[in-house]
């Protein structure tokens, strides 16, 4: 067990090393340039400014969308980042959702803002700039400099916009999304927020589209030999006025980094149209792609018009063939391969749904310890970088629609989706969708038909399922896709299915699935535990033995994928509240594992498992029978009790071994034999009480590119360094050095402690209600006013009572409002000083000391500027020119002055779950020693180091 799972910590290790450097290194000469947006957006919760989009006329966005608000006061985040996760339990909340107060019924925690402001050289005149979010939940309003650039539902799915035409080259500008989460998708914890990454796209007006690369490979009879053909398919956009013709050229470097083959291609281009080349190569002896041998082409694409590089992608991608044969199950590379694979959603401990890329390796190569081949992205699409982590450590993926539907929308999305994935050696099936309710009736198959056919048409080369919960019926998609795919059936049904039907293909397409908490060993209703025997599943589902003795003797169901990999948050089964997170998983939130762990590892690896389980902590149950479980894949297991054997027994395939022991305290051990010699040994002691507090990190060096993460193992240990295994302590931590916590979590399902600890904001506000005078002015010219400047005598105006529900302004008049304030040398000492106007109605124009702070065009949402740059301590002049057009208008409301000082930082803590917590600490860009210390009280501290290495970011927006 230990070779293999170092050697993937190991591939893990190095991948995330070099990723820093290698990342885009083709691109360097390329005029693309693919640049990250995801570090200091500006976050808020919340929604005081109604709709945002101007009805009338276009880029004239209200609110936090328009371009002079200010969001100096929000906090600021990286991405990704899901505000979900931030909020407390609630036992009122969705609990299929993991009782999380957002979506329908909690209005204010469900809509928020997010704005992100960058420069915009002039060098960047005359490319095409486009917006791509990985993927935000959900329903998002985005906004470039004002104008309304889209609207993208789906909280699953990638979009991406061109922004071109609204950016502002050679100056600032700013993007802004509404992002509205009160809706749900699914039936389980969906995060809230721009969870994923957003990028900033450049490329030459002439270049390749968007996703317009597609390669693939194809062997004569889908059986790989000695020679490959290489497809490649290259949609070019070209968005200039006139036409133009372009080469292209194609290398094919292998994963060695050697050229294995090129090609060139050219095409005459119309003018603002796509134009696809087709291409095909052919090479000898190839590496072939498989989990156990990951291996990775690379396409590097350059694209020449006029006597220049234009565009220059490189594309990753493998040698490999899928198939499902109806006798011998699924085939990789034109060999029977049994999948061994899980579903999973896309949450983990201490960040909810926004995983940096470092946890997308760490959760592949979990899975991968326990032999774990394949993955169902159940029950929507992937972000991009699980798909690219699939990749580089091995790992076949099933990428899962969210909804069955022909309607445009769901096509567009759907075809989206393949286009985005293809090139994804890892992908190997396309599922439709997952347990609909119009599943077996005529219409679901004519929808199933369609999206199978929109397949054909993008991807010649994977077959196609849906995961179906019904039995042994051939209606609807059953009888319509290629592949059958089964969810949680084992029994006579499937058989009679395959008889009836040999021409079709089937798969486990959802499996299992036991109900179990980490180092539990008895059900406990009242705190929501259920025992880690594998012996509970829900009435639908099966054990892990039951499903899987029944799967493996029968090749022709191709494997399957156990409902699930990871505990996720939502869906707690077979209890409820207390618990927030499911329990269907073989490793918790965490990727801790529990026992059946290792029935999966006996079965499915070929390395030597030897596990005892319950662990041998039962003070007070001296004398009793505790029933003592053994997994392992040797021939024979022989158990003892502080050295006395309790006999030898003999394993049966796809099973495990059971005693009934009477307790004592002490060494519970184990020895393996194969072929009459001891080839495993294994012990559980008893340990003695909490001594101290250890940390162990996945990986002791990270980039420091601002995204890298470790994963840190907490562990409560006692005088002789062992996990006490009923351990609950409270760890408190503390972390110096250039680095920052993630979250925190322990793999409780009824835990309720908090993941993630936020900064506390501290605005003080002051009213600005006092000594205000208004005076009506005819044609008021905004740029020069001379009403505005501080030694401007208001003295005979009329005084204003700018906190009143309407104002003093009558139906097409205009109005100056002035007051003065004083602010302090340490008053401006804050972070952000803004000036909220509760209402400027109907519009208005803001100066400060006579200079124009900012304008409000909407009078039904408060107006926030920036203010700190034009006040000085002393006392300044505040001005509003008021434009009226309907109804009684003015300066109402209140006025307020917010000052914004360093927000505090929290203090971290998290108790440990029966011995273990988490942490998870990122990088910055500034390389160095992260230092984290974590203490517990009356146990010794740890403290870990983790070396933040120089390297050079990938590239992003500053
Ligand atoms: C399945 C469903 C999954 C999950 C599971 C719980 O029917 O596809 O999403 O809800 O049940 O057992």
């Amino acid at each position: 067990m230990k070779a293999t799972s170092s050697r993937i910590f190991l591939v893990v290790n190095l991948l995330l090393a070099t990723a820093c450097l290698n990342l885009f290194a083709a691109e360097t000469n390329s005029p693309r340039e693919r640049l990250l947006l995801d570090p200091g957006w500006k976050f808020h919760l919340g929604n005081e400014w109604g709709n945002p989009i101007d009805l009338a006329k276009a880029g004239s966005s209200t609110g936090p969308a328009g371009r002079s608000f200010s969001d100096a006061s929000w906090r600021t985040v990286d991405l990704p980042h899901d505000w979900a996760i931030e909020l407390p339990f609630d036992q009122g909340a969705d609990g299929s959702h993991g009782f999380k107060p957002v979506g329908p019924g909690f209005a204010a925690n469900s809509v928020a803002w997010y704005r992100r402001t960058f420069d915009l050289p002039q060098s960047d005149a005359g490319k095409r700039l486009w917006l791509e979010f990985d993927g935000v939940f959900r329903d998002a309003e985005v906004f470039v400099n004002g104008w309304h650039v889209g609207h993208h539902e789906s909280g699953y799915s990638s979009f991406r916009y061109d922004i071109t035409d609204v950016a502002n080259v050679g100056g600032q500008n700013v993007v802004a999304v509404k992002v509205d989460a009160s809706q749900f998708e699914g039936w389980f914890y969906e995060g809230a927020g721009i969870y994923r990454h957003v990028w900033l796209e450049k490329t030459s007006p002439l270049a390749i589209a968007p996703d317009g690369i597609f390669v693939y490979s194809q062997f004569k009879n889908n059986v790989p030999g000695k020679e490959v053909e290489i497809h490649i398919q290259t949609r070019l956009l070209n968005s200039q006025t006139g036409s133009a013709r372009a080469n292209v050229r194609y290398e094919i470097v292998s994963p060695e980094g050697k050229t294995v083959a090129s090609d060139k291609d050219s095409a005459d281009l119309k003018p603002w149209a796509n134009h696809d080349v087709d291409s095909e190569i052919s090479f000898h002896s190839p590496e072939l792609w498989s989990p156990e041998s990951p291996k990775l082409y690379k396409l590097i694409t350059t694209v020449e018009s006029g006597g220049q590089i234009v565009d220059s992608k490189e594309t990753e991608f493998g040698i490999r063939t899928v198939a499902f044969d109806v006798d011998k199950g699924f085939l990789l590379n034109g060999k029977p391969y049994e999948l061994k694979g899980t579903c999973n959603h896309q949450d983990m401990a201490g960040v909810g749904a926004a995983l940096p890329d470092a946890l997308q390796y760490f959760r592949v190569a979990k899975l991968k310890e326990f032999g774990d081949n394949a993955y169902r992205t159940s029950h929507n699409p992937p972000t991009p970088e699980l798909l690219e982590a699939c990749d580089r450590l091995g790992m076949l993926v099933m990428d899962e629609c969210r909804l069955l539907g022909s309607d445009e929308e769901n096509l567009r999305r759907w075809e989206d989706q393949i286009r985005r994935d293809r090139n994804h050696p890892s992908v190997a099936i396309w599922s439709v969708c997952n347990e609909e309710s119009r599943q077996s009736a005529p219409d679901g198959g004519r929808v199933g038909a369609t999206m199978q056919r929109v397949v054909k048409q993008l991807d010649p080369t994977r077959p196609v399922t849906a995961a179906e919960s019904v039995g042994d019926e051939y209606t609807g998609l059953m009888g319509t896709l290629e592949v059958r795919g089964w969810n949680y059936h084992v029994g006579q049904d499937m058989d009679n299915y395959h008889k009836e039907h040999p021409l079709q293909p089937e798969v486990g397409t959802e499996q299992g699935s036991t109900v179990s908490t980490r180092g539990i060993y008895a059900n406990d209703p009242v705190r929501g535990y259920v025992s880690a025997y594998d012996e509970n599943a829900p009435p639908w589902a099966h054990t892990a033995e039951r499903w899987w003795s029944y799967f493996a003797e029968r090749p022709w169901l191709s494997g399957g994928f156990v409902w699930t990999g990871f505990d996720y948050r939502g869906e707690p089964t077979p209890y409820s509240w207390p618990c927030i997170n499911s329990h269907f998983g073989i490793l918790d939130t965490c990727g801790f594992p529990k026992d059946n762990f290792w029935y999966y590892q006996a079965w499915w690896t070929d390395k030597p498992v030897l596990h005892l389980l319950p662990h041998w902590n039962w003070p007070g149950l001296e004398g009793k029978n505790v029933d003592v479980w053994c997994y392992a894949n040797c021939q024979e297991v022989e158990l003892f009790l502080n050295g006395q054997s309790l006999g030898r027994q003999t394993m049966t395939n796809d099973s495990h071994l059971h005693w009934s022991v009477q307790y004592a305290p002490g060494v519970l051990s184990a020895k393996g034999y194969t072929d009459g010699k001891v080839v495993s040994e294994t012990k559980v002691e008893t340990t003695g009480d909490p001594a101290a507090v250890e940390l162990t990190p996945d990986r002791a060096a990270v980039n420091a590119d601002g995204e890298d993460a470790s994963v840190i193992t907490v562990s409560v240990t006692d005088a002789q360094n062992r996990v006490v295994p009923v351990a609950s302590n409270m760890v408190h931590f503390a972390l110096s050095g250039p680095g920052k916590i993630l979250g925190v979590g322990n793999g409780d399902p009824s835990c309720h402690e908090p993941d993630t600890f936020i900064p506390l904001p501290q605005i003080r506000s002051v009213p600005v209600n006092d000594g205000w005078r208004w005076k009506k002015v005819a044609n008021i010219n905004t740029r020069r006013l001379p009403e505005a400047r501080p030694d401007f005598d208001d003295s005979a105006w009329d005084a204003a009572d700018v906190q009143s529900g309407s104002g003093p302004l009558g139906e097409q008049k205009q109005a100056v409002f002035r007051t003065k304030i004083q602010v302090s040398e340490q008053d401006l000492a804050a972070q952000a000083v803004e000036l909220r106007f509760n209402m400027i109605d109907d519009e208005g124009s803001v100066y400060v000391n006579g200079r124009r702070a900012g304008e409000s065009r909407d009078w039904h949402s408060p107006a926030i500027l920036d203010v700190k740059p034009f006040l000085h301590p002393g006392e300044n002049t505040i001005a509003v020119a008021v434009a009226n057009w309907s109804g009684p208008g003015g300066v109402n409301k209140g006025v307020l002055l917010q000052f914004a000082e360093k927000p505090l930082e929290p203090e971290w803590q998290r108790s440990v779950f029966n011995g273990l917590a988490q942490i998870t600490v990122q990088s910055t860009r500034d390389p160095g020693e992260i230092k984290l210390t974590a203490s517990a009280d009356g146990l010794s501290p740890a403290t870990v180091t983790i070396q933040s290495r120089a390297c050079t970011p990938r590239p992003f927006v500053p």
